[in-house]
């Protein structure tokens, strides 16, 4: 059953997650940076107005109110496939003390979830090798290969 171990929610992202620990929950993930409030709360706005294109989730330990995963669903919107929609799976974390507990697949189920129900005909995302394993077990398949130009 797709149900959080007890002591959780799941929610999206809010305004006020700039003080619950969001961000430091992304360190497991990759470098962050020094985001000031008012710079969170700008990219959390220019989010808001791109209308269903960014679902942000996050789970929070009810206990402390802290953030302690996160997951992100891009959806995009193509000419091709008569006008057809691909969502992309994007900056998945879970703080290091709370891995394992499948709050990575609730967050990849809720994720997926939404993109099924956007109209979404696949979900993609990147990950490495280290990582296939757990997708494999959310229900992804390795399909193509990454190219990257970094600047
Ligand atoms: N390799 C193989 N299997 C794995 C791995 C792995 N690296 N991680 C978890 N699993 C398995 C678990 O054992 C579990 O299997 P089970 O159902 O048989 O018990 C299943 O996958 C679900 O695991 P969860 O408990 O939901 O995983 P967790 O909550 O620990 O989250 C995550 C996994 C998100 C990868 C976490 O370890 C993490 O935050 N890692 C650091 C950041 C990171 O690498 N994020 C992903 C980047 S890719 C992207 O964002 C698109």
């Amino acid at each position: 059953a797709a149900i959080l171990p007890g002591g959780y929610i799941l929610r999206s992202l809010r305004a006020s997650d700039y003080s619950t620990g969001f961000l430091d929950c992304l360190r497991v993930l990759t470098t962050v940076g020094d985001i000031s409030e008012a710079a969170f709360a700008e990219r959390f706005d220019f989010f808001v107005r791109q209308q269903g294109t960014y679902y942000v989730l996050v789970i929070e330990d009810t206990a402390t109110s802290r953030v302690v995963g996160t997951g992100a669903l891009v959806v995009e919107r193509k000419f091709i496939h008569n006008l057809g929609i691909v969502g992309h799976i994007e900056d998945i974390a879970v703080d290091k003390d709370q891995q394992g507990k499948k709050l990575g697949l609730r967050i990849i189920q809720a994720l997926d979830f939404i993109a099924e129900n956007v109209g979404c005909y696949k979900t993609i995302l990147d990950c490495s090798e280290a990582n296939e394993g757990f997708y494999v077990k959310c229900g992804f398949r390795r399909a193509g290969l990454e190219m990257a130009h970094y600047y």
